[in-house]
């Protein structure tokens, strides 16, 4: 037994909370934000800033720049200079703010899909175009697709590629060899790097994710890192993130994009949250790494004993499990049968369609709840699913039925 207890159940009901808004009635799987409540001593930081009582403007203190300098190299092994760092709402607004910044209307932006579904709305909303380049997925195993990446990175039209480092939803820790070879092919074409890392800390017990910007001179040169304390500490409604940037004309363009869109200017609790985690959350979030690993191991078990047709999928990082549903869906759309056991089993999950080209088929699991919650929710799967099969039978036997 660890020193933390996450298997304490924190009623959510009453705090407005996106997850949760069916209240007790579902079991919420889905959106990307934890049930636990963050460590101590964030909240104190965070109660003794409400007992001040005053909220006026803030600024961007030192304590704020030395506490994420501190943690990167501590824990990432990555010499930040304290200059490179700016700070900014979340890092979706700071990759909507950099596509309009660093691209221009028309320009095409790369990711490979299956990829955070966000990434598609900061491309899209923004006037530019998506270019997909999908990962491969062979053998269980995710990897990168190079000759197609060269292919669209080469495009003359290309100018970005939004990297996610860890992998939302399919769990990998790219590593240094794969980085190198992104951040060499993209400066060969002239593309810049927006690496999404918010999941960084989130890696198995033993595993280490690699920073890009550490990976050679070409990954720091034309890069931009996007980091923040919401997804590690549960902090995600603080608003508190962080952009650095090694090269000084990337890192002015893109604080001169933060500061126009206005989303450069912290709340009274995003310093004190942010520093007070970097500071004192190292252990809490050691044993909530354990946590996940031992959840994400019990709902592989679960699967193969419980869950005929859906294999997770092998993951080094977050806290979303990747679900392959092709024994059931037969590479189908996952959008009916995420609706399906949203409302006839009261367990909601994201459907894999919403990723992109290579989501069909899959269904992402939210873990980060206390095991009781997981177990329920496991269990509805499974009445779930087994109804979903029989109805499909069912369907299958009206329609032979039909044409007999
Ligand atoms: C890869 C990735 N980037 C960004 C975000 C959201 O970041 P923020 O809340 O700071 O805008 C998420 C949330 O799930 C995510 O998975």
């Amino acid at each position: 037994m660890g020193q933390y207890d996450f298997d304490c159940v924190v009623d959510r009901s009453g705090t407005d909370s996106l997850k949760w808004e069916r209240g007790g009635d579902e079991i919420p799987l889905w959106v990307a934000d934890m049930d636990f409540m963050a460590p101590r001593e964030v909240r104190e930081a965070l109660i003794r800033r409400a007992s001040h009582g005053v909220f006026g403007y803030s600024v961007i203190p030192d304590r704020w720049r030395e506490a994420y300098v501190s943690w990167w190299q501590r824990r990432h092994d990555l010499e930040l200079d304290p200059a490179w760092l700016v700070f900014a709402t979340g890092v979706v607004p700071a990759i909507s703010s950099a596509v309009r910044r660093l691209t221009a209307v028309g320009d095409k932006v790369v990711i490979q899909t299956p990829v955070y579904n966000i990434f598609f709305n900061s491309i899209l909303n923004n006037g530019r175009h998506v270019l997909e380049s999908p990962l491969i997925w062979r053998d269980g195993q995710y990897s990168m697709d190079f000759d197609d990446l060269e292919r669209c990175l080469a495009d003359p039209e290309t100018t970005m590629m939004i990297l996610c480092n860890p992998h939302n939803p399919v769990g990998r820790i790219w590593s240094r060899e794969e980085l190198a070879r992104v951040g060499s092919l993209c400066r060969r074409h002239g593309v810049t790097v927006i690496s999404d890392e918010i999941h960084c800390d989130l890696t198995a017990p033993g595993k280490a994710y690699v920073p890009f910007a550490g990976v050679s001179e070409d990954c720091r040169e034309i890069s931009v890192t996007c980091v923040a304390p919401s997804k590690t500490f549960n902090l995600a409604g603080l608003q508190s993130a962080a952009v650095f940037a090694a090269n000084s004309h990337l890192r002015e363009r893109i604080s001169r994009g933060l500061n126009t869109d206005e989303v450069a200017e912290p709340n009274a609790f995003a310093v004190e949250g942010a520093v007070a985690a970097y500071t004192w959350g190292a252990e809490w979030l050691d044993e909530l790494r354990s946590y996940i690993q031992d959840s994400r191991d019990l709902v592989a078990e679960f699967a193969r004993r419980h869950l005929p047709g859906i294999c997770p999928v092998d993951a080094e990082a977050t806290y979303l499990i990747w679900l392959d549903c092709s024994g059931i869906l037969d590479g189908g759309s996952s959008v009916p049968l995420t609706a399906f056991l949203r409302s006839q089993a009261g367990v909601r999950l994201s459907s894999g369609d919403s990723y992109g080209t290579g989501g069909r088929g899959f269904l992402r699991l939210n873990a980060a709840c206390p095991r009781q919650i997981l177990e329920e929710g496991l269990r509805r799967l499974e009445r779930g699913l087994e109804m979903f099969r029989c109805r499909e039978q069912e369907l299958k036997r009206q329609r032979d039925q039909d044409l007999a």
